[in-house]
């Protein structure tokens, strides 16, 4: 063999482990009314985001009032974007799936609108509710919503139910440097909230692939 050869290869064998640590990533953000104003332009271009979740609703009364604007904004700055619901378990999980979708959280086949995610923090609620938004939300907009949670919540308030690794993906809340093993039996989260605070507004998200991947989440 040609000492150019063995080299090559040598150089082959070398870079194979780096590559496959280095794998894809897209950086985002998820932001509410506690920020007024939001440069989405410099998160964009200067923060390198790509993506951004944007409070809509919360239970069956409550509109963002910052949901048109941010979204808005972050439309015309180029964002992937999509609306989540803060969800109250102590009233109708149609009626809140009928209530987020009319005021911003619907889906369009668009490349650029997220399916709509289901924000589980807080008090309690149980997999059957979940289960009945998640069902109502797909049958309005033909998507299942992503679901949000911590390991934490959702082992003490479901059980750690893997009743929706095969249909819903999972936006995992573990504010670490590293992330934590995904909860519910999801053999892998979609997307990471891994830090509440972000230099450009609201909490860091880190979504699990490439730019392309993204895309396809946004297209169903
Ligand atoms: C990211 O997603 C891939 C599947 O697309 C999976 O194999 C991998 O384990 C995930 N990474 C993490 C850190 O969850």
């Amino acid at each position: 063999m040609h000492f150019a050869s063995i080299l090559a290869l040598v150089g082959l064998a070398a870079a194979a482990p780096a590559e496959l640590s280095k794998r894809a990533t897209v950086k985002g953000f998820d932001i509410s009314h506690y920020q007024s104003s939001v440069d989405f332009n410099a998160a964009y271009n200067s923060g390198g985001l790509r993506f951004v979740y944007i409070k809509a609703t919360e239970g069956t009364t409550y509109k963002d009032p910052k949901f048109s604007s941010h979204y808005t904004s972050a439309t015309n700055a180029g964002f992937i974007r999509g609306g989540y619901h803060f969800a109250h378990g102590d009233t109708s999980a149609t009626s809140q799936a009928n209530y987020f979708v009319q005021n911003g959280g619907g889906w369009s086949n668009d490349g650029k609108t997220l399916p709509g995610m289901l924000d589980l923090e807080g008090d309690c609620i149980s997999v059957s509710w979940i289960k009945e938004f998640s069902d109502r939300y797909h049958a309005l907009t033909s998507r299942y919503p992503v679901l949000y949670s911590s390991p934490s919540w959702w082992k003490q308030c479901t059980g750690n139910s893997n009743a929706f690794t095969s249909t819903n993906p999972l936006m995992m809340a573990c504010w670490s440097s590293s992330p934590c093993t995904p909860q519910g039996g999801w053999p892998y989260y979609t997307i990471w909230q891994n830090a509440d605070s972000n230099p450009y507004g609201g909490d860091s998200d880190v979504f699990n692939g490439s730019l392309d991947s993204l895309k396809k989440l946004a297209s169903g």
